[in-house]
């Protein structure tokens, strides 16, 4: 809790995210076709999301004082790779050679083990995608677009994967029109056969274990939504529009207060965590961090916008009822203050109707504008389950081991 700022209790609360009707200036507005694809099918608005008032919890709607976007505190190296990119990127580029890490990475591929849960090559890969993000405290801006950097990064991003094409099974799609790839994502979820990490949650967590699954979480929560939105420029029409309607309201329709990582940093605070960006890097293995590095790799590369669409039409599908049992689990430990619930109560509702986006008008609808890109929306969509449900299983491994999930204790 040190450091952090007090939290406010307005008199109002968040509002509903719902838009004004604008009239158009003058006549009809005109109707244009989709440049591909059947028309878009009725769903329902997406700023359904309870506000708190609505929600079965207590108390008034709290929010934070506005941040600004600081950078990841720059977190302890865990091998030679990790210690060799945090050292170089202590200077400035051009004053560094970049050759023993170039060096540690020869070496470390030379070892055919696994680089999901290679500590230190997921760490190296968290900063470096970091720079793209908010960056890291005292580190140069213009290590971002480095080119020998890139070509360093490149050495570790394309074996990583290369090691999740090859590993994480993708199922084939017989129909690969809009439908069928809608139809066969939710078929993917439904069959998702990954531990119940929520069920627990609901259940049996205690408090510790609460705790360390917000600090798992927070690796990707504080920045949610942000990988994703990598993919909205290389899209276009239907599939465009319905990815901007989902990060819309991830990034709370407009008031700051409802973002969804706000949300998730007052459930941190709430467990009397700390809610700074990337507070836990250090706390986190490499399970965790391939999550949000797999995000990252998917997101960035254009030529991954299909996988990166089928990432997030899954995690969308995979959500609104684990975060309704997230929920209970809470309100079970005895918080059900809106602080502690808002975050899961909102993603109950939300989701419900983001994954009916995803599936349909983004990621179906993507598969019908550009039919090559169908294996990938469906690899990334396995790479999301298979890479969250391998970090639930190293969490629940432990817990029931009787040992912490995280690689120090929390203060
Ligand atoms: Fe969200
Ligand atoms: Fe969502």
């Amino acid at each position: 809790m040190d450091g952090m700022p007090p939290v406010d209790v307005p008199t109002t609360t968040p509002s509903t995210g719902v838009a004004p009707a604008v009239e158009p200036s003058a006549g009809t507005a005109p109707s244009l076709e989709p440049s591909s694809g059947a028309p878009t099918p009725s769903v329902e608005p997406s700023s359904v999301a309870p506000t708190p008032s609505a929600s079965a919890s207590s108390g008034a709607a709290p929010t934070l004082p506005p941040r600004a976007a600081v950078p990841l505190r720059k977190p302890a190296p865990r091998g030679p790779i990790s210690a060799a990119l945090l050292a170089a990127l202590s200077r400035s580029p051009g004053d560094v050679d970049l050759g023993p890490l170039r060096v540690a990475v020869a070496a470390r591929l030379a070892d055919p083990a696994d680089l999901r849960t290679d500590e230190d090559v997921q760490l190296a890969l968290l900063c470096l995608y970091e720079l793209h993000y908010r960056g890291i405290a005292g580190v140069d801006d213009d290590w971002e677009w480095d080119p020998d950097l890139l070509a360093a990064r490149a050495e570790l991003e394309v074996p990583f994967e290369a090691e999740l094409r090859r590993t994480v099974p993708v199922p084939g799609c017989d129909r690969r029109d809009r439908t069928g790839v809608a139809e066969r994502l939710f078929a993917m979820a439904a069959a998702d056969a990954g531990p119940s990490l929520s069920r627990f949650v609901a259940r049996k967590a205690t408090e510790p274990q609460l705790r360390e699954l917000l600090v798992h979480r927070s690796i990707y929560q504080l920045k949610e939504a942000d990988p994703h939105t990598w993919a909205i420029p290389r899209l276009a029409g239907g599939p465009k529009a319905a990815l901007v309607e989902i990060q819309a309201d991830e990034y709370g329709d407009g008031d700051p207060h409802r973002m969804h990582a706000e949300l998730f940093a007052l459930a941190m605070r709430a467990f009397g965590l700390d809610d700074a960006y990337g507070a836990y890097v250090d706390h986190v293995p490499a399970a965790t961090l391939a999550s949000l590095n797999a995000m990252s790799l998917l997101g960035l590369h254009r030529r991954s916008r299909g996988a990166i669409v089928g990432h997030l039409a899954a995690f969308e599908m995979t959500s609104s009822l684990p975060n309704r049992l997230y929920g209970n689990g809470v309100r079970r430990l005895g918080h059900d203050e809106v602080a502690a619930t808002w975050y899961f109560d909102e993603h109950v509702a939300a989701d419900a109707v983001h994954e009916q986006i995803a599936g349909r008008d983004l990621a179906g609808a993507l598969a019908e504008q550009e039919p090559e890109l169908v294996d990938d929306i469906l690899f990334g969509a396995a790479c999301c389950l298979a890479l969250d449900g391998a970090a639930a299983a190293r969490m629940l491994q432990a817990w029931d081991a009787g040992r912490t999930s995280l690689l120090r204790p929390l203060p």
